[in-house]
């Protein structure tokens, strides 16, 4: 029996420890524009679950922008930041390598699809898509076993903005206890 991988608290302080990944399975997942992402295996089942039903319940598609993320990738995301915006905001928004929640496979960076544009990133229309999560999608995380990781106004707790794009899978129960308590996973 495998430990209880899905309570990992991976933040700034907590980096992803070295072993994490020999207890992890992980699978291949499609992504939007058919892009293939690794995830740990029951979340990925969770996510299939959750984006059947909001497509179904709410009449919204959700897609896969990211899921795991190697320590190689995690620097190639943290450098194009840098680029494109400058290190001050790479460093308020990106994790630092070792200490992003993506090392582990158990967290999936989602996408929304609109009809003209086709499926949207998360940097781009913050709070078009963050109006349509918070309808269309939030309400159900827990029922599927997922949390919102980094809600609004607890970046002094969570080290991160509001990303209403950023799931996490903790289980259902552990899910339901933090979402009735309106908690960060650093609290619980
Ligand atoms: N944007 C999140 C915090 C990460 O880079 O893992
Ligand atoms: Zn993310």
């Amino acid at each position: 029996m495998q430990q209880n991988i899905y309570t990992v608290l991976v933040n700034k302080t907590h980096p992803v420890a070295e072993d994490f990944l020999s207890s992890v399975k992980l699978t291949c997942a499609k992504g939007t524009k058919d892009r293939p992402f690794l995830i740990e295996e029951k979340t990925y089942e969770a996510y299939l679950a959750l984006e059947a039903y909001v497509k179904q319940q709410e009449n919204v598609i959700i897609g896969i922008g990211n899921a795991y993320r190697s320590v190689e990738q995690q620097q190639m995301i943290y450098e194009r930041f840098c680029w494109e915006f400058g290190q001050a905001y790479a460093d308020k928004i990106v994790a630092p390598v070792g200490k992003s929640e993506h090392h582990t496979g158990l967290c999936v960076d989602l996408e929304l699809f609109f009809e003209e544009e086709g499926f949207i990133s998360n940097n781009h229309n913050f709070d078009r898509i963050s109006a349509v999560f918070e309808k269309h999608v939030h309400p159900h995380l827990a029922d599927f076993g997922f949390i919102l990781r980094y809600p609004e106004a607890k970046e002094h707790i969570t080290g991160y903005p509001y990303e209403p794009w950023h799931i996490r899978y903790v289980g259902q129960e552990m899910a339901y206890k933090i979402a009735e308590q309106k908690m960060t996973l650093e609290e619980y």
